[in-house]
């Protein structure tokens, strides 16, 4: 019998931004997410030599790893998972992994990485993974991030769709009678999600009662831009956005650069505008007319960010 030549096959996840809702979900609130379908990790698997074993690179931080050799890492431990679900040994494999998303900068760095890699698993397996089945598995990943996900981010990657999340339950495709366009800004400090959903966490811990009537205000301010987005009433939103990214910063997690960037968007003519995310660092988001893309994007680098690309958000 001839040996089997296999071609390489290749994957990719996108990145996500929380519209509203970020971190109140983490304690059942609902929440708004989309894709960032332009921005995305990306996965090759390539066959290598009978022997060889399974490696695992990821270029962008220069890291290089055997998967037998090093069980505890995120990235082994996301293969070695798609490999069990698969019910697949130790393939002999070279996995290449390379992303166009900034590292704890709130767009989902992390899912889309685990994504991808899944995705790319999956494909060498001559399978198509069901979305579910790819945010079960990311979530796990997620956990040896950031400690307590709500799971948001592996869901809106998965699906690759607008969601409304609540923790725990099955994702709501979000209905979006007009699509709206996004200005996407990176504040160039990385933020760690788990940190900063630790820092709520001691805050909810030492006043209660008054973390939660923050995050019953974030869940009315989702609710009614759900309603928004499903009527096209999209100059509507923006004070919504302007009103979550006030109460982030009651919970202690914007940061002056954050609030200046969040300022010099609506300055430049951006209908609201809002860290996304874990916050403290990573990125804003500015809705925006798309006619007003640019003089936003340039009014938002010259504040101080490190770059600015524009997003068009809609329902399918
Ligand atoms: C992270 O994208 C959003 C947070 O709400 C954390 C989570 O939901 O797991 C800050």
């Amino acid at each position: 019998m001839m040996a089997e030549t296999r071609l390489p096959v290749e994957a990719s996840a996108c990145g996500k931004v929380i519209l509203l809702g970020e971190h109140a979900v983490v304690y059942g609130r609902p929440a708004l997410a989309a894709p960032v379908c332009g921005r995305r990790a990306r996965a090759w698997a390539e066959p290598l030599p009978p022997g060889a074993g399974c490696w695992i690179e990821a270029p962008d931080t220069g890291e290089r790893l055997r998967l037998s050799e090093a069980p505890d890492h995120p990235l082994a431990r996301t293969v070695r998972l798609a490999l069990e679900h698969l019910g697949l040994p130790e393939p002999d494999l070279r996995l290449v992994l390379r992303s166009e998303l900034p590292i704890a900068g709130g767009l989902g760095s992390s899912a889309a990485a685990s994504a991808a890699l899944v995705r790319a698993l999956f494909r060498w397996a001559d399978r198509t993974p069901e979305p579910e089945i790819v945010s079960a598995l990311v979530y796990e990943i997620e956990k040896l991030h950031h400690g307590t996900p709500s799971g948001i981010d592996n869901t809106v990657i998965a699906y690759e769709r607008p969601i409304r999340f609540v923790r725990g339950r099955p994702p709501v495709l979000l209905q979006i009678a007009r699509p709206f366009t996004l200005v996407i800004a990176d504040s160039g400090v990385p933020s760690p999600t788990r940190e900063t959903v630790a820092a709520v966490r001691a805050g909810w811990e030492r006043e209660p009662a008054r973390y939660e009537a923050l995050f019953d205000a974030i869940a009315d301010l989702v609710q009614e831009a759900e309603a928004c987005l499903q009527a096209g009433a999209i100059e509507a939103l923006g004070p919504l956005l302007d009103a979550n990214h006030r109460i982030l910063q009651e919970l202690g997690v914007s940061s002056p650069l954050l609030d200046h960037l969040v300022e010099a968007a609506r300055m430049a003519g951006a209908l609201g505008a809002k860290l996304t995310g874990g916050g403290r660092g990573g990125n804003v988001i500015a809705l925006v007319r798309p006619e007003d893309v640019e003089v936003v994007a340039r009014a938002l680098r010259a504040a101080g960010a490190r770059g600015a690309f524009a997003t068009e958000v809609r329902a399918d």
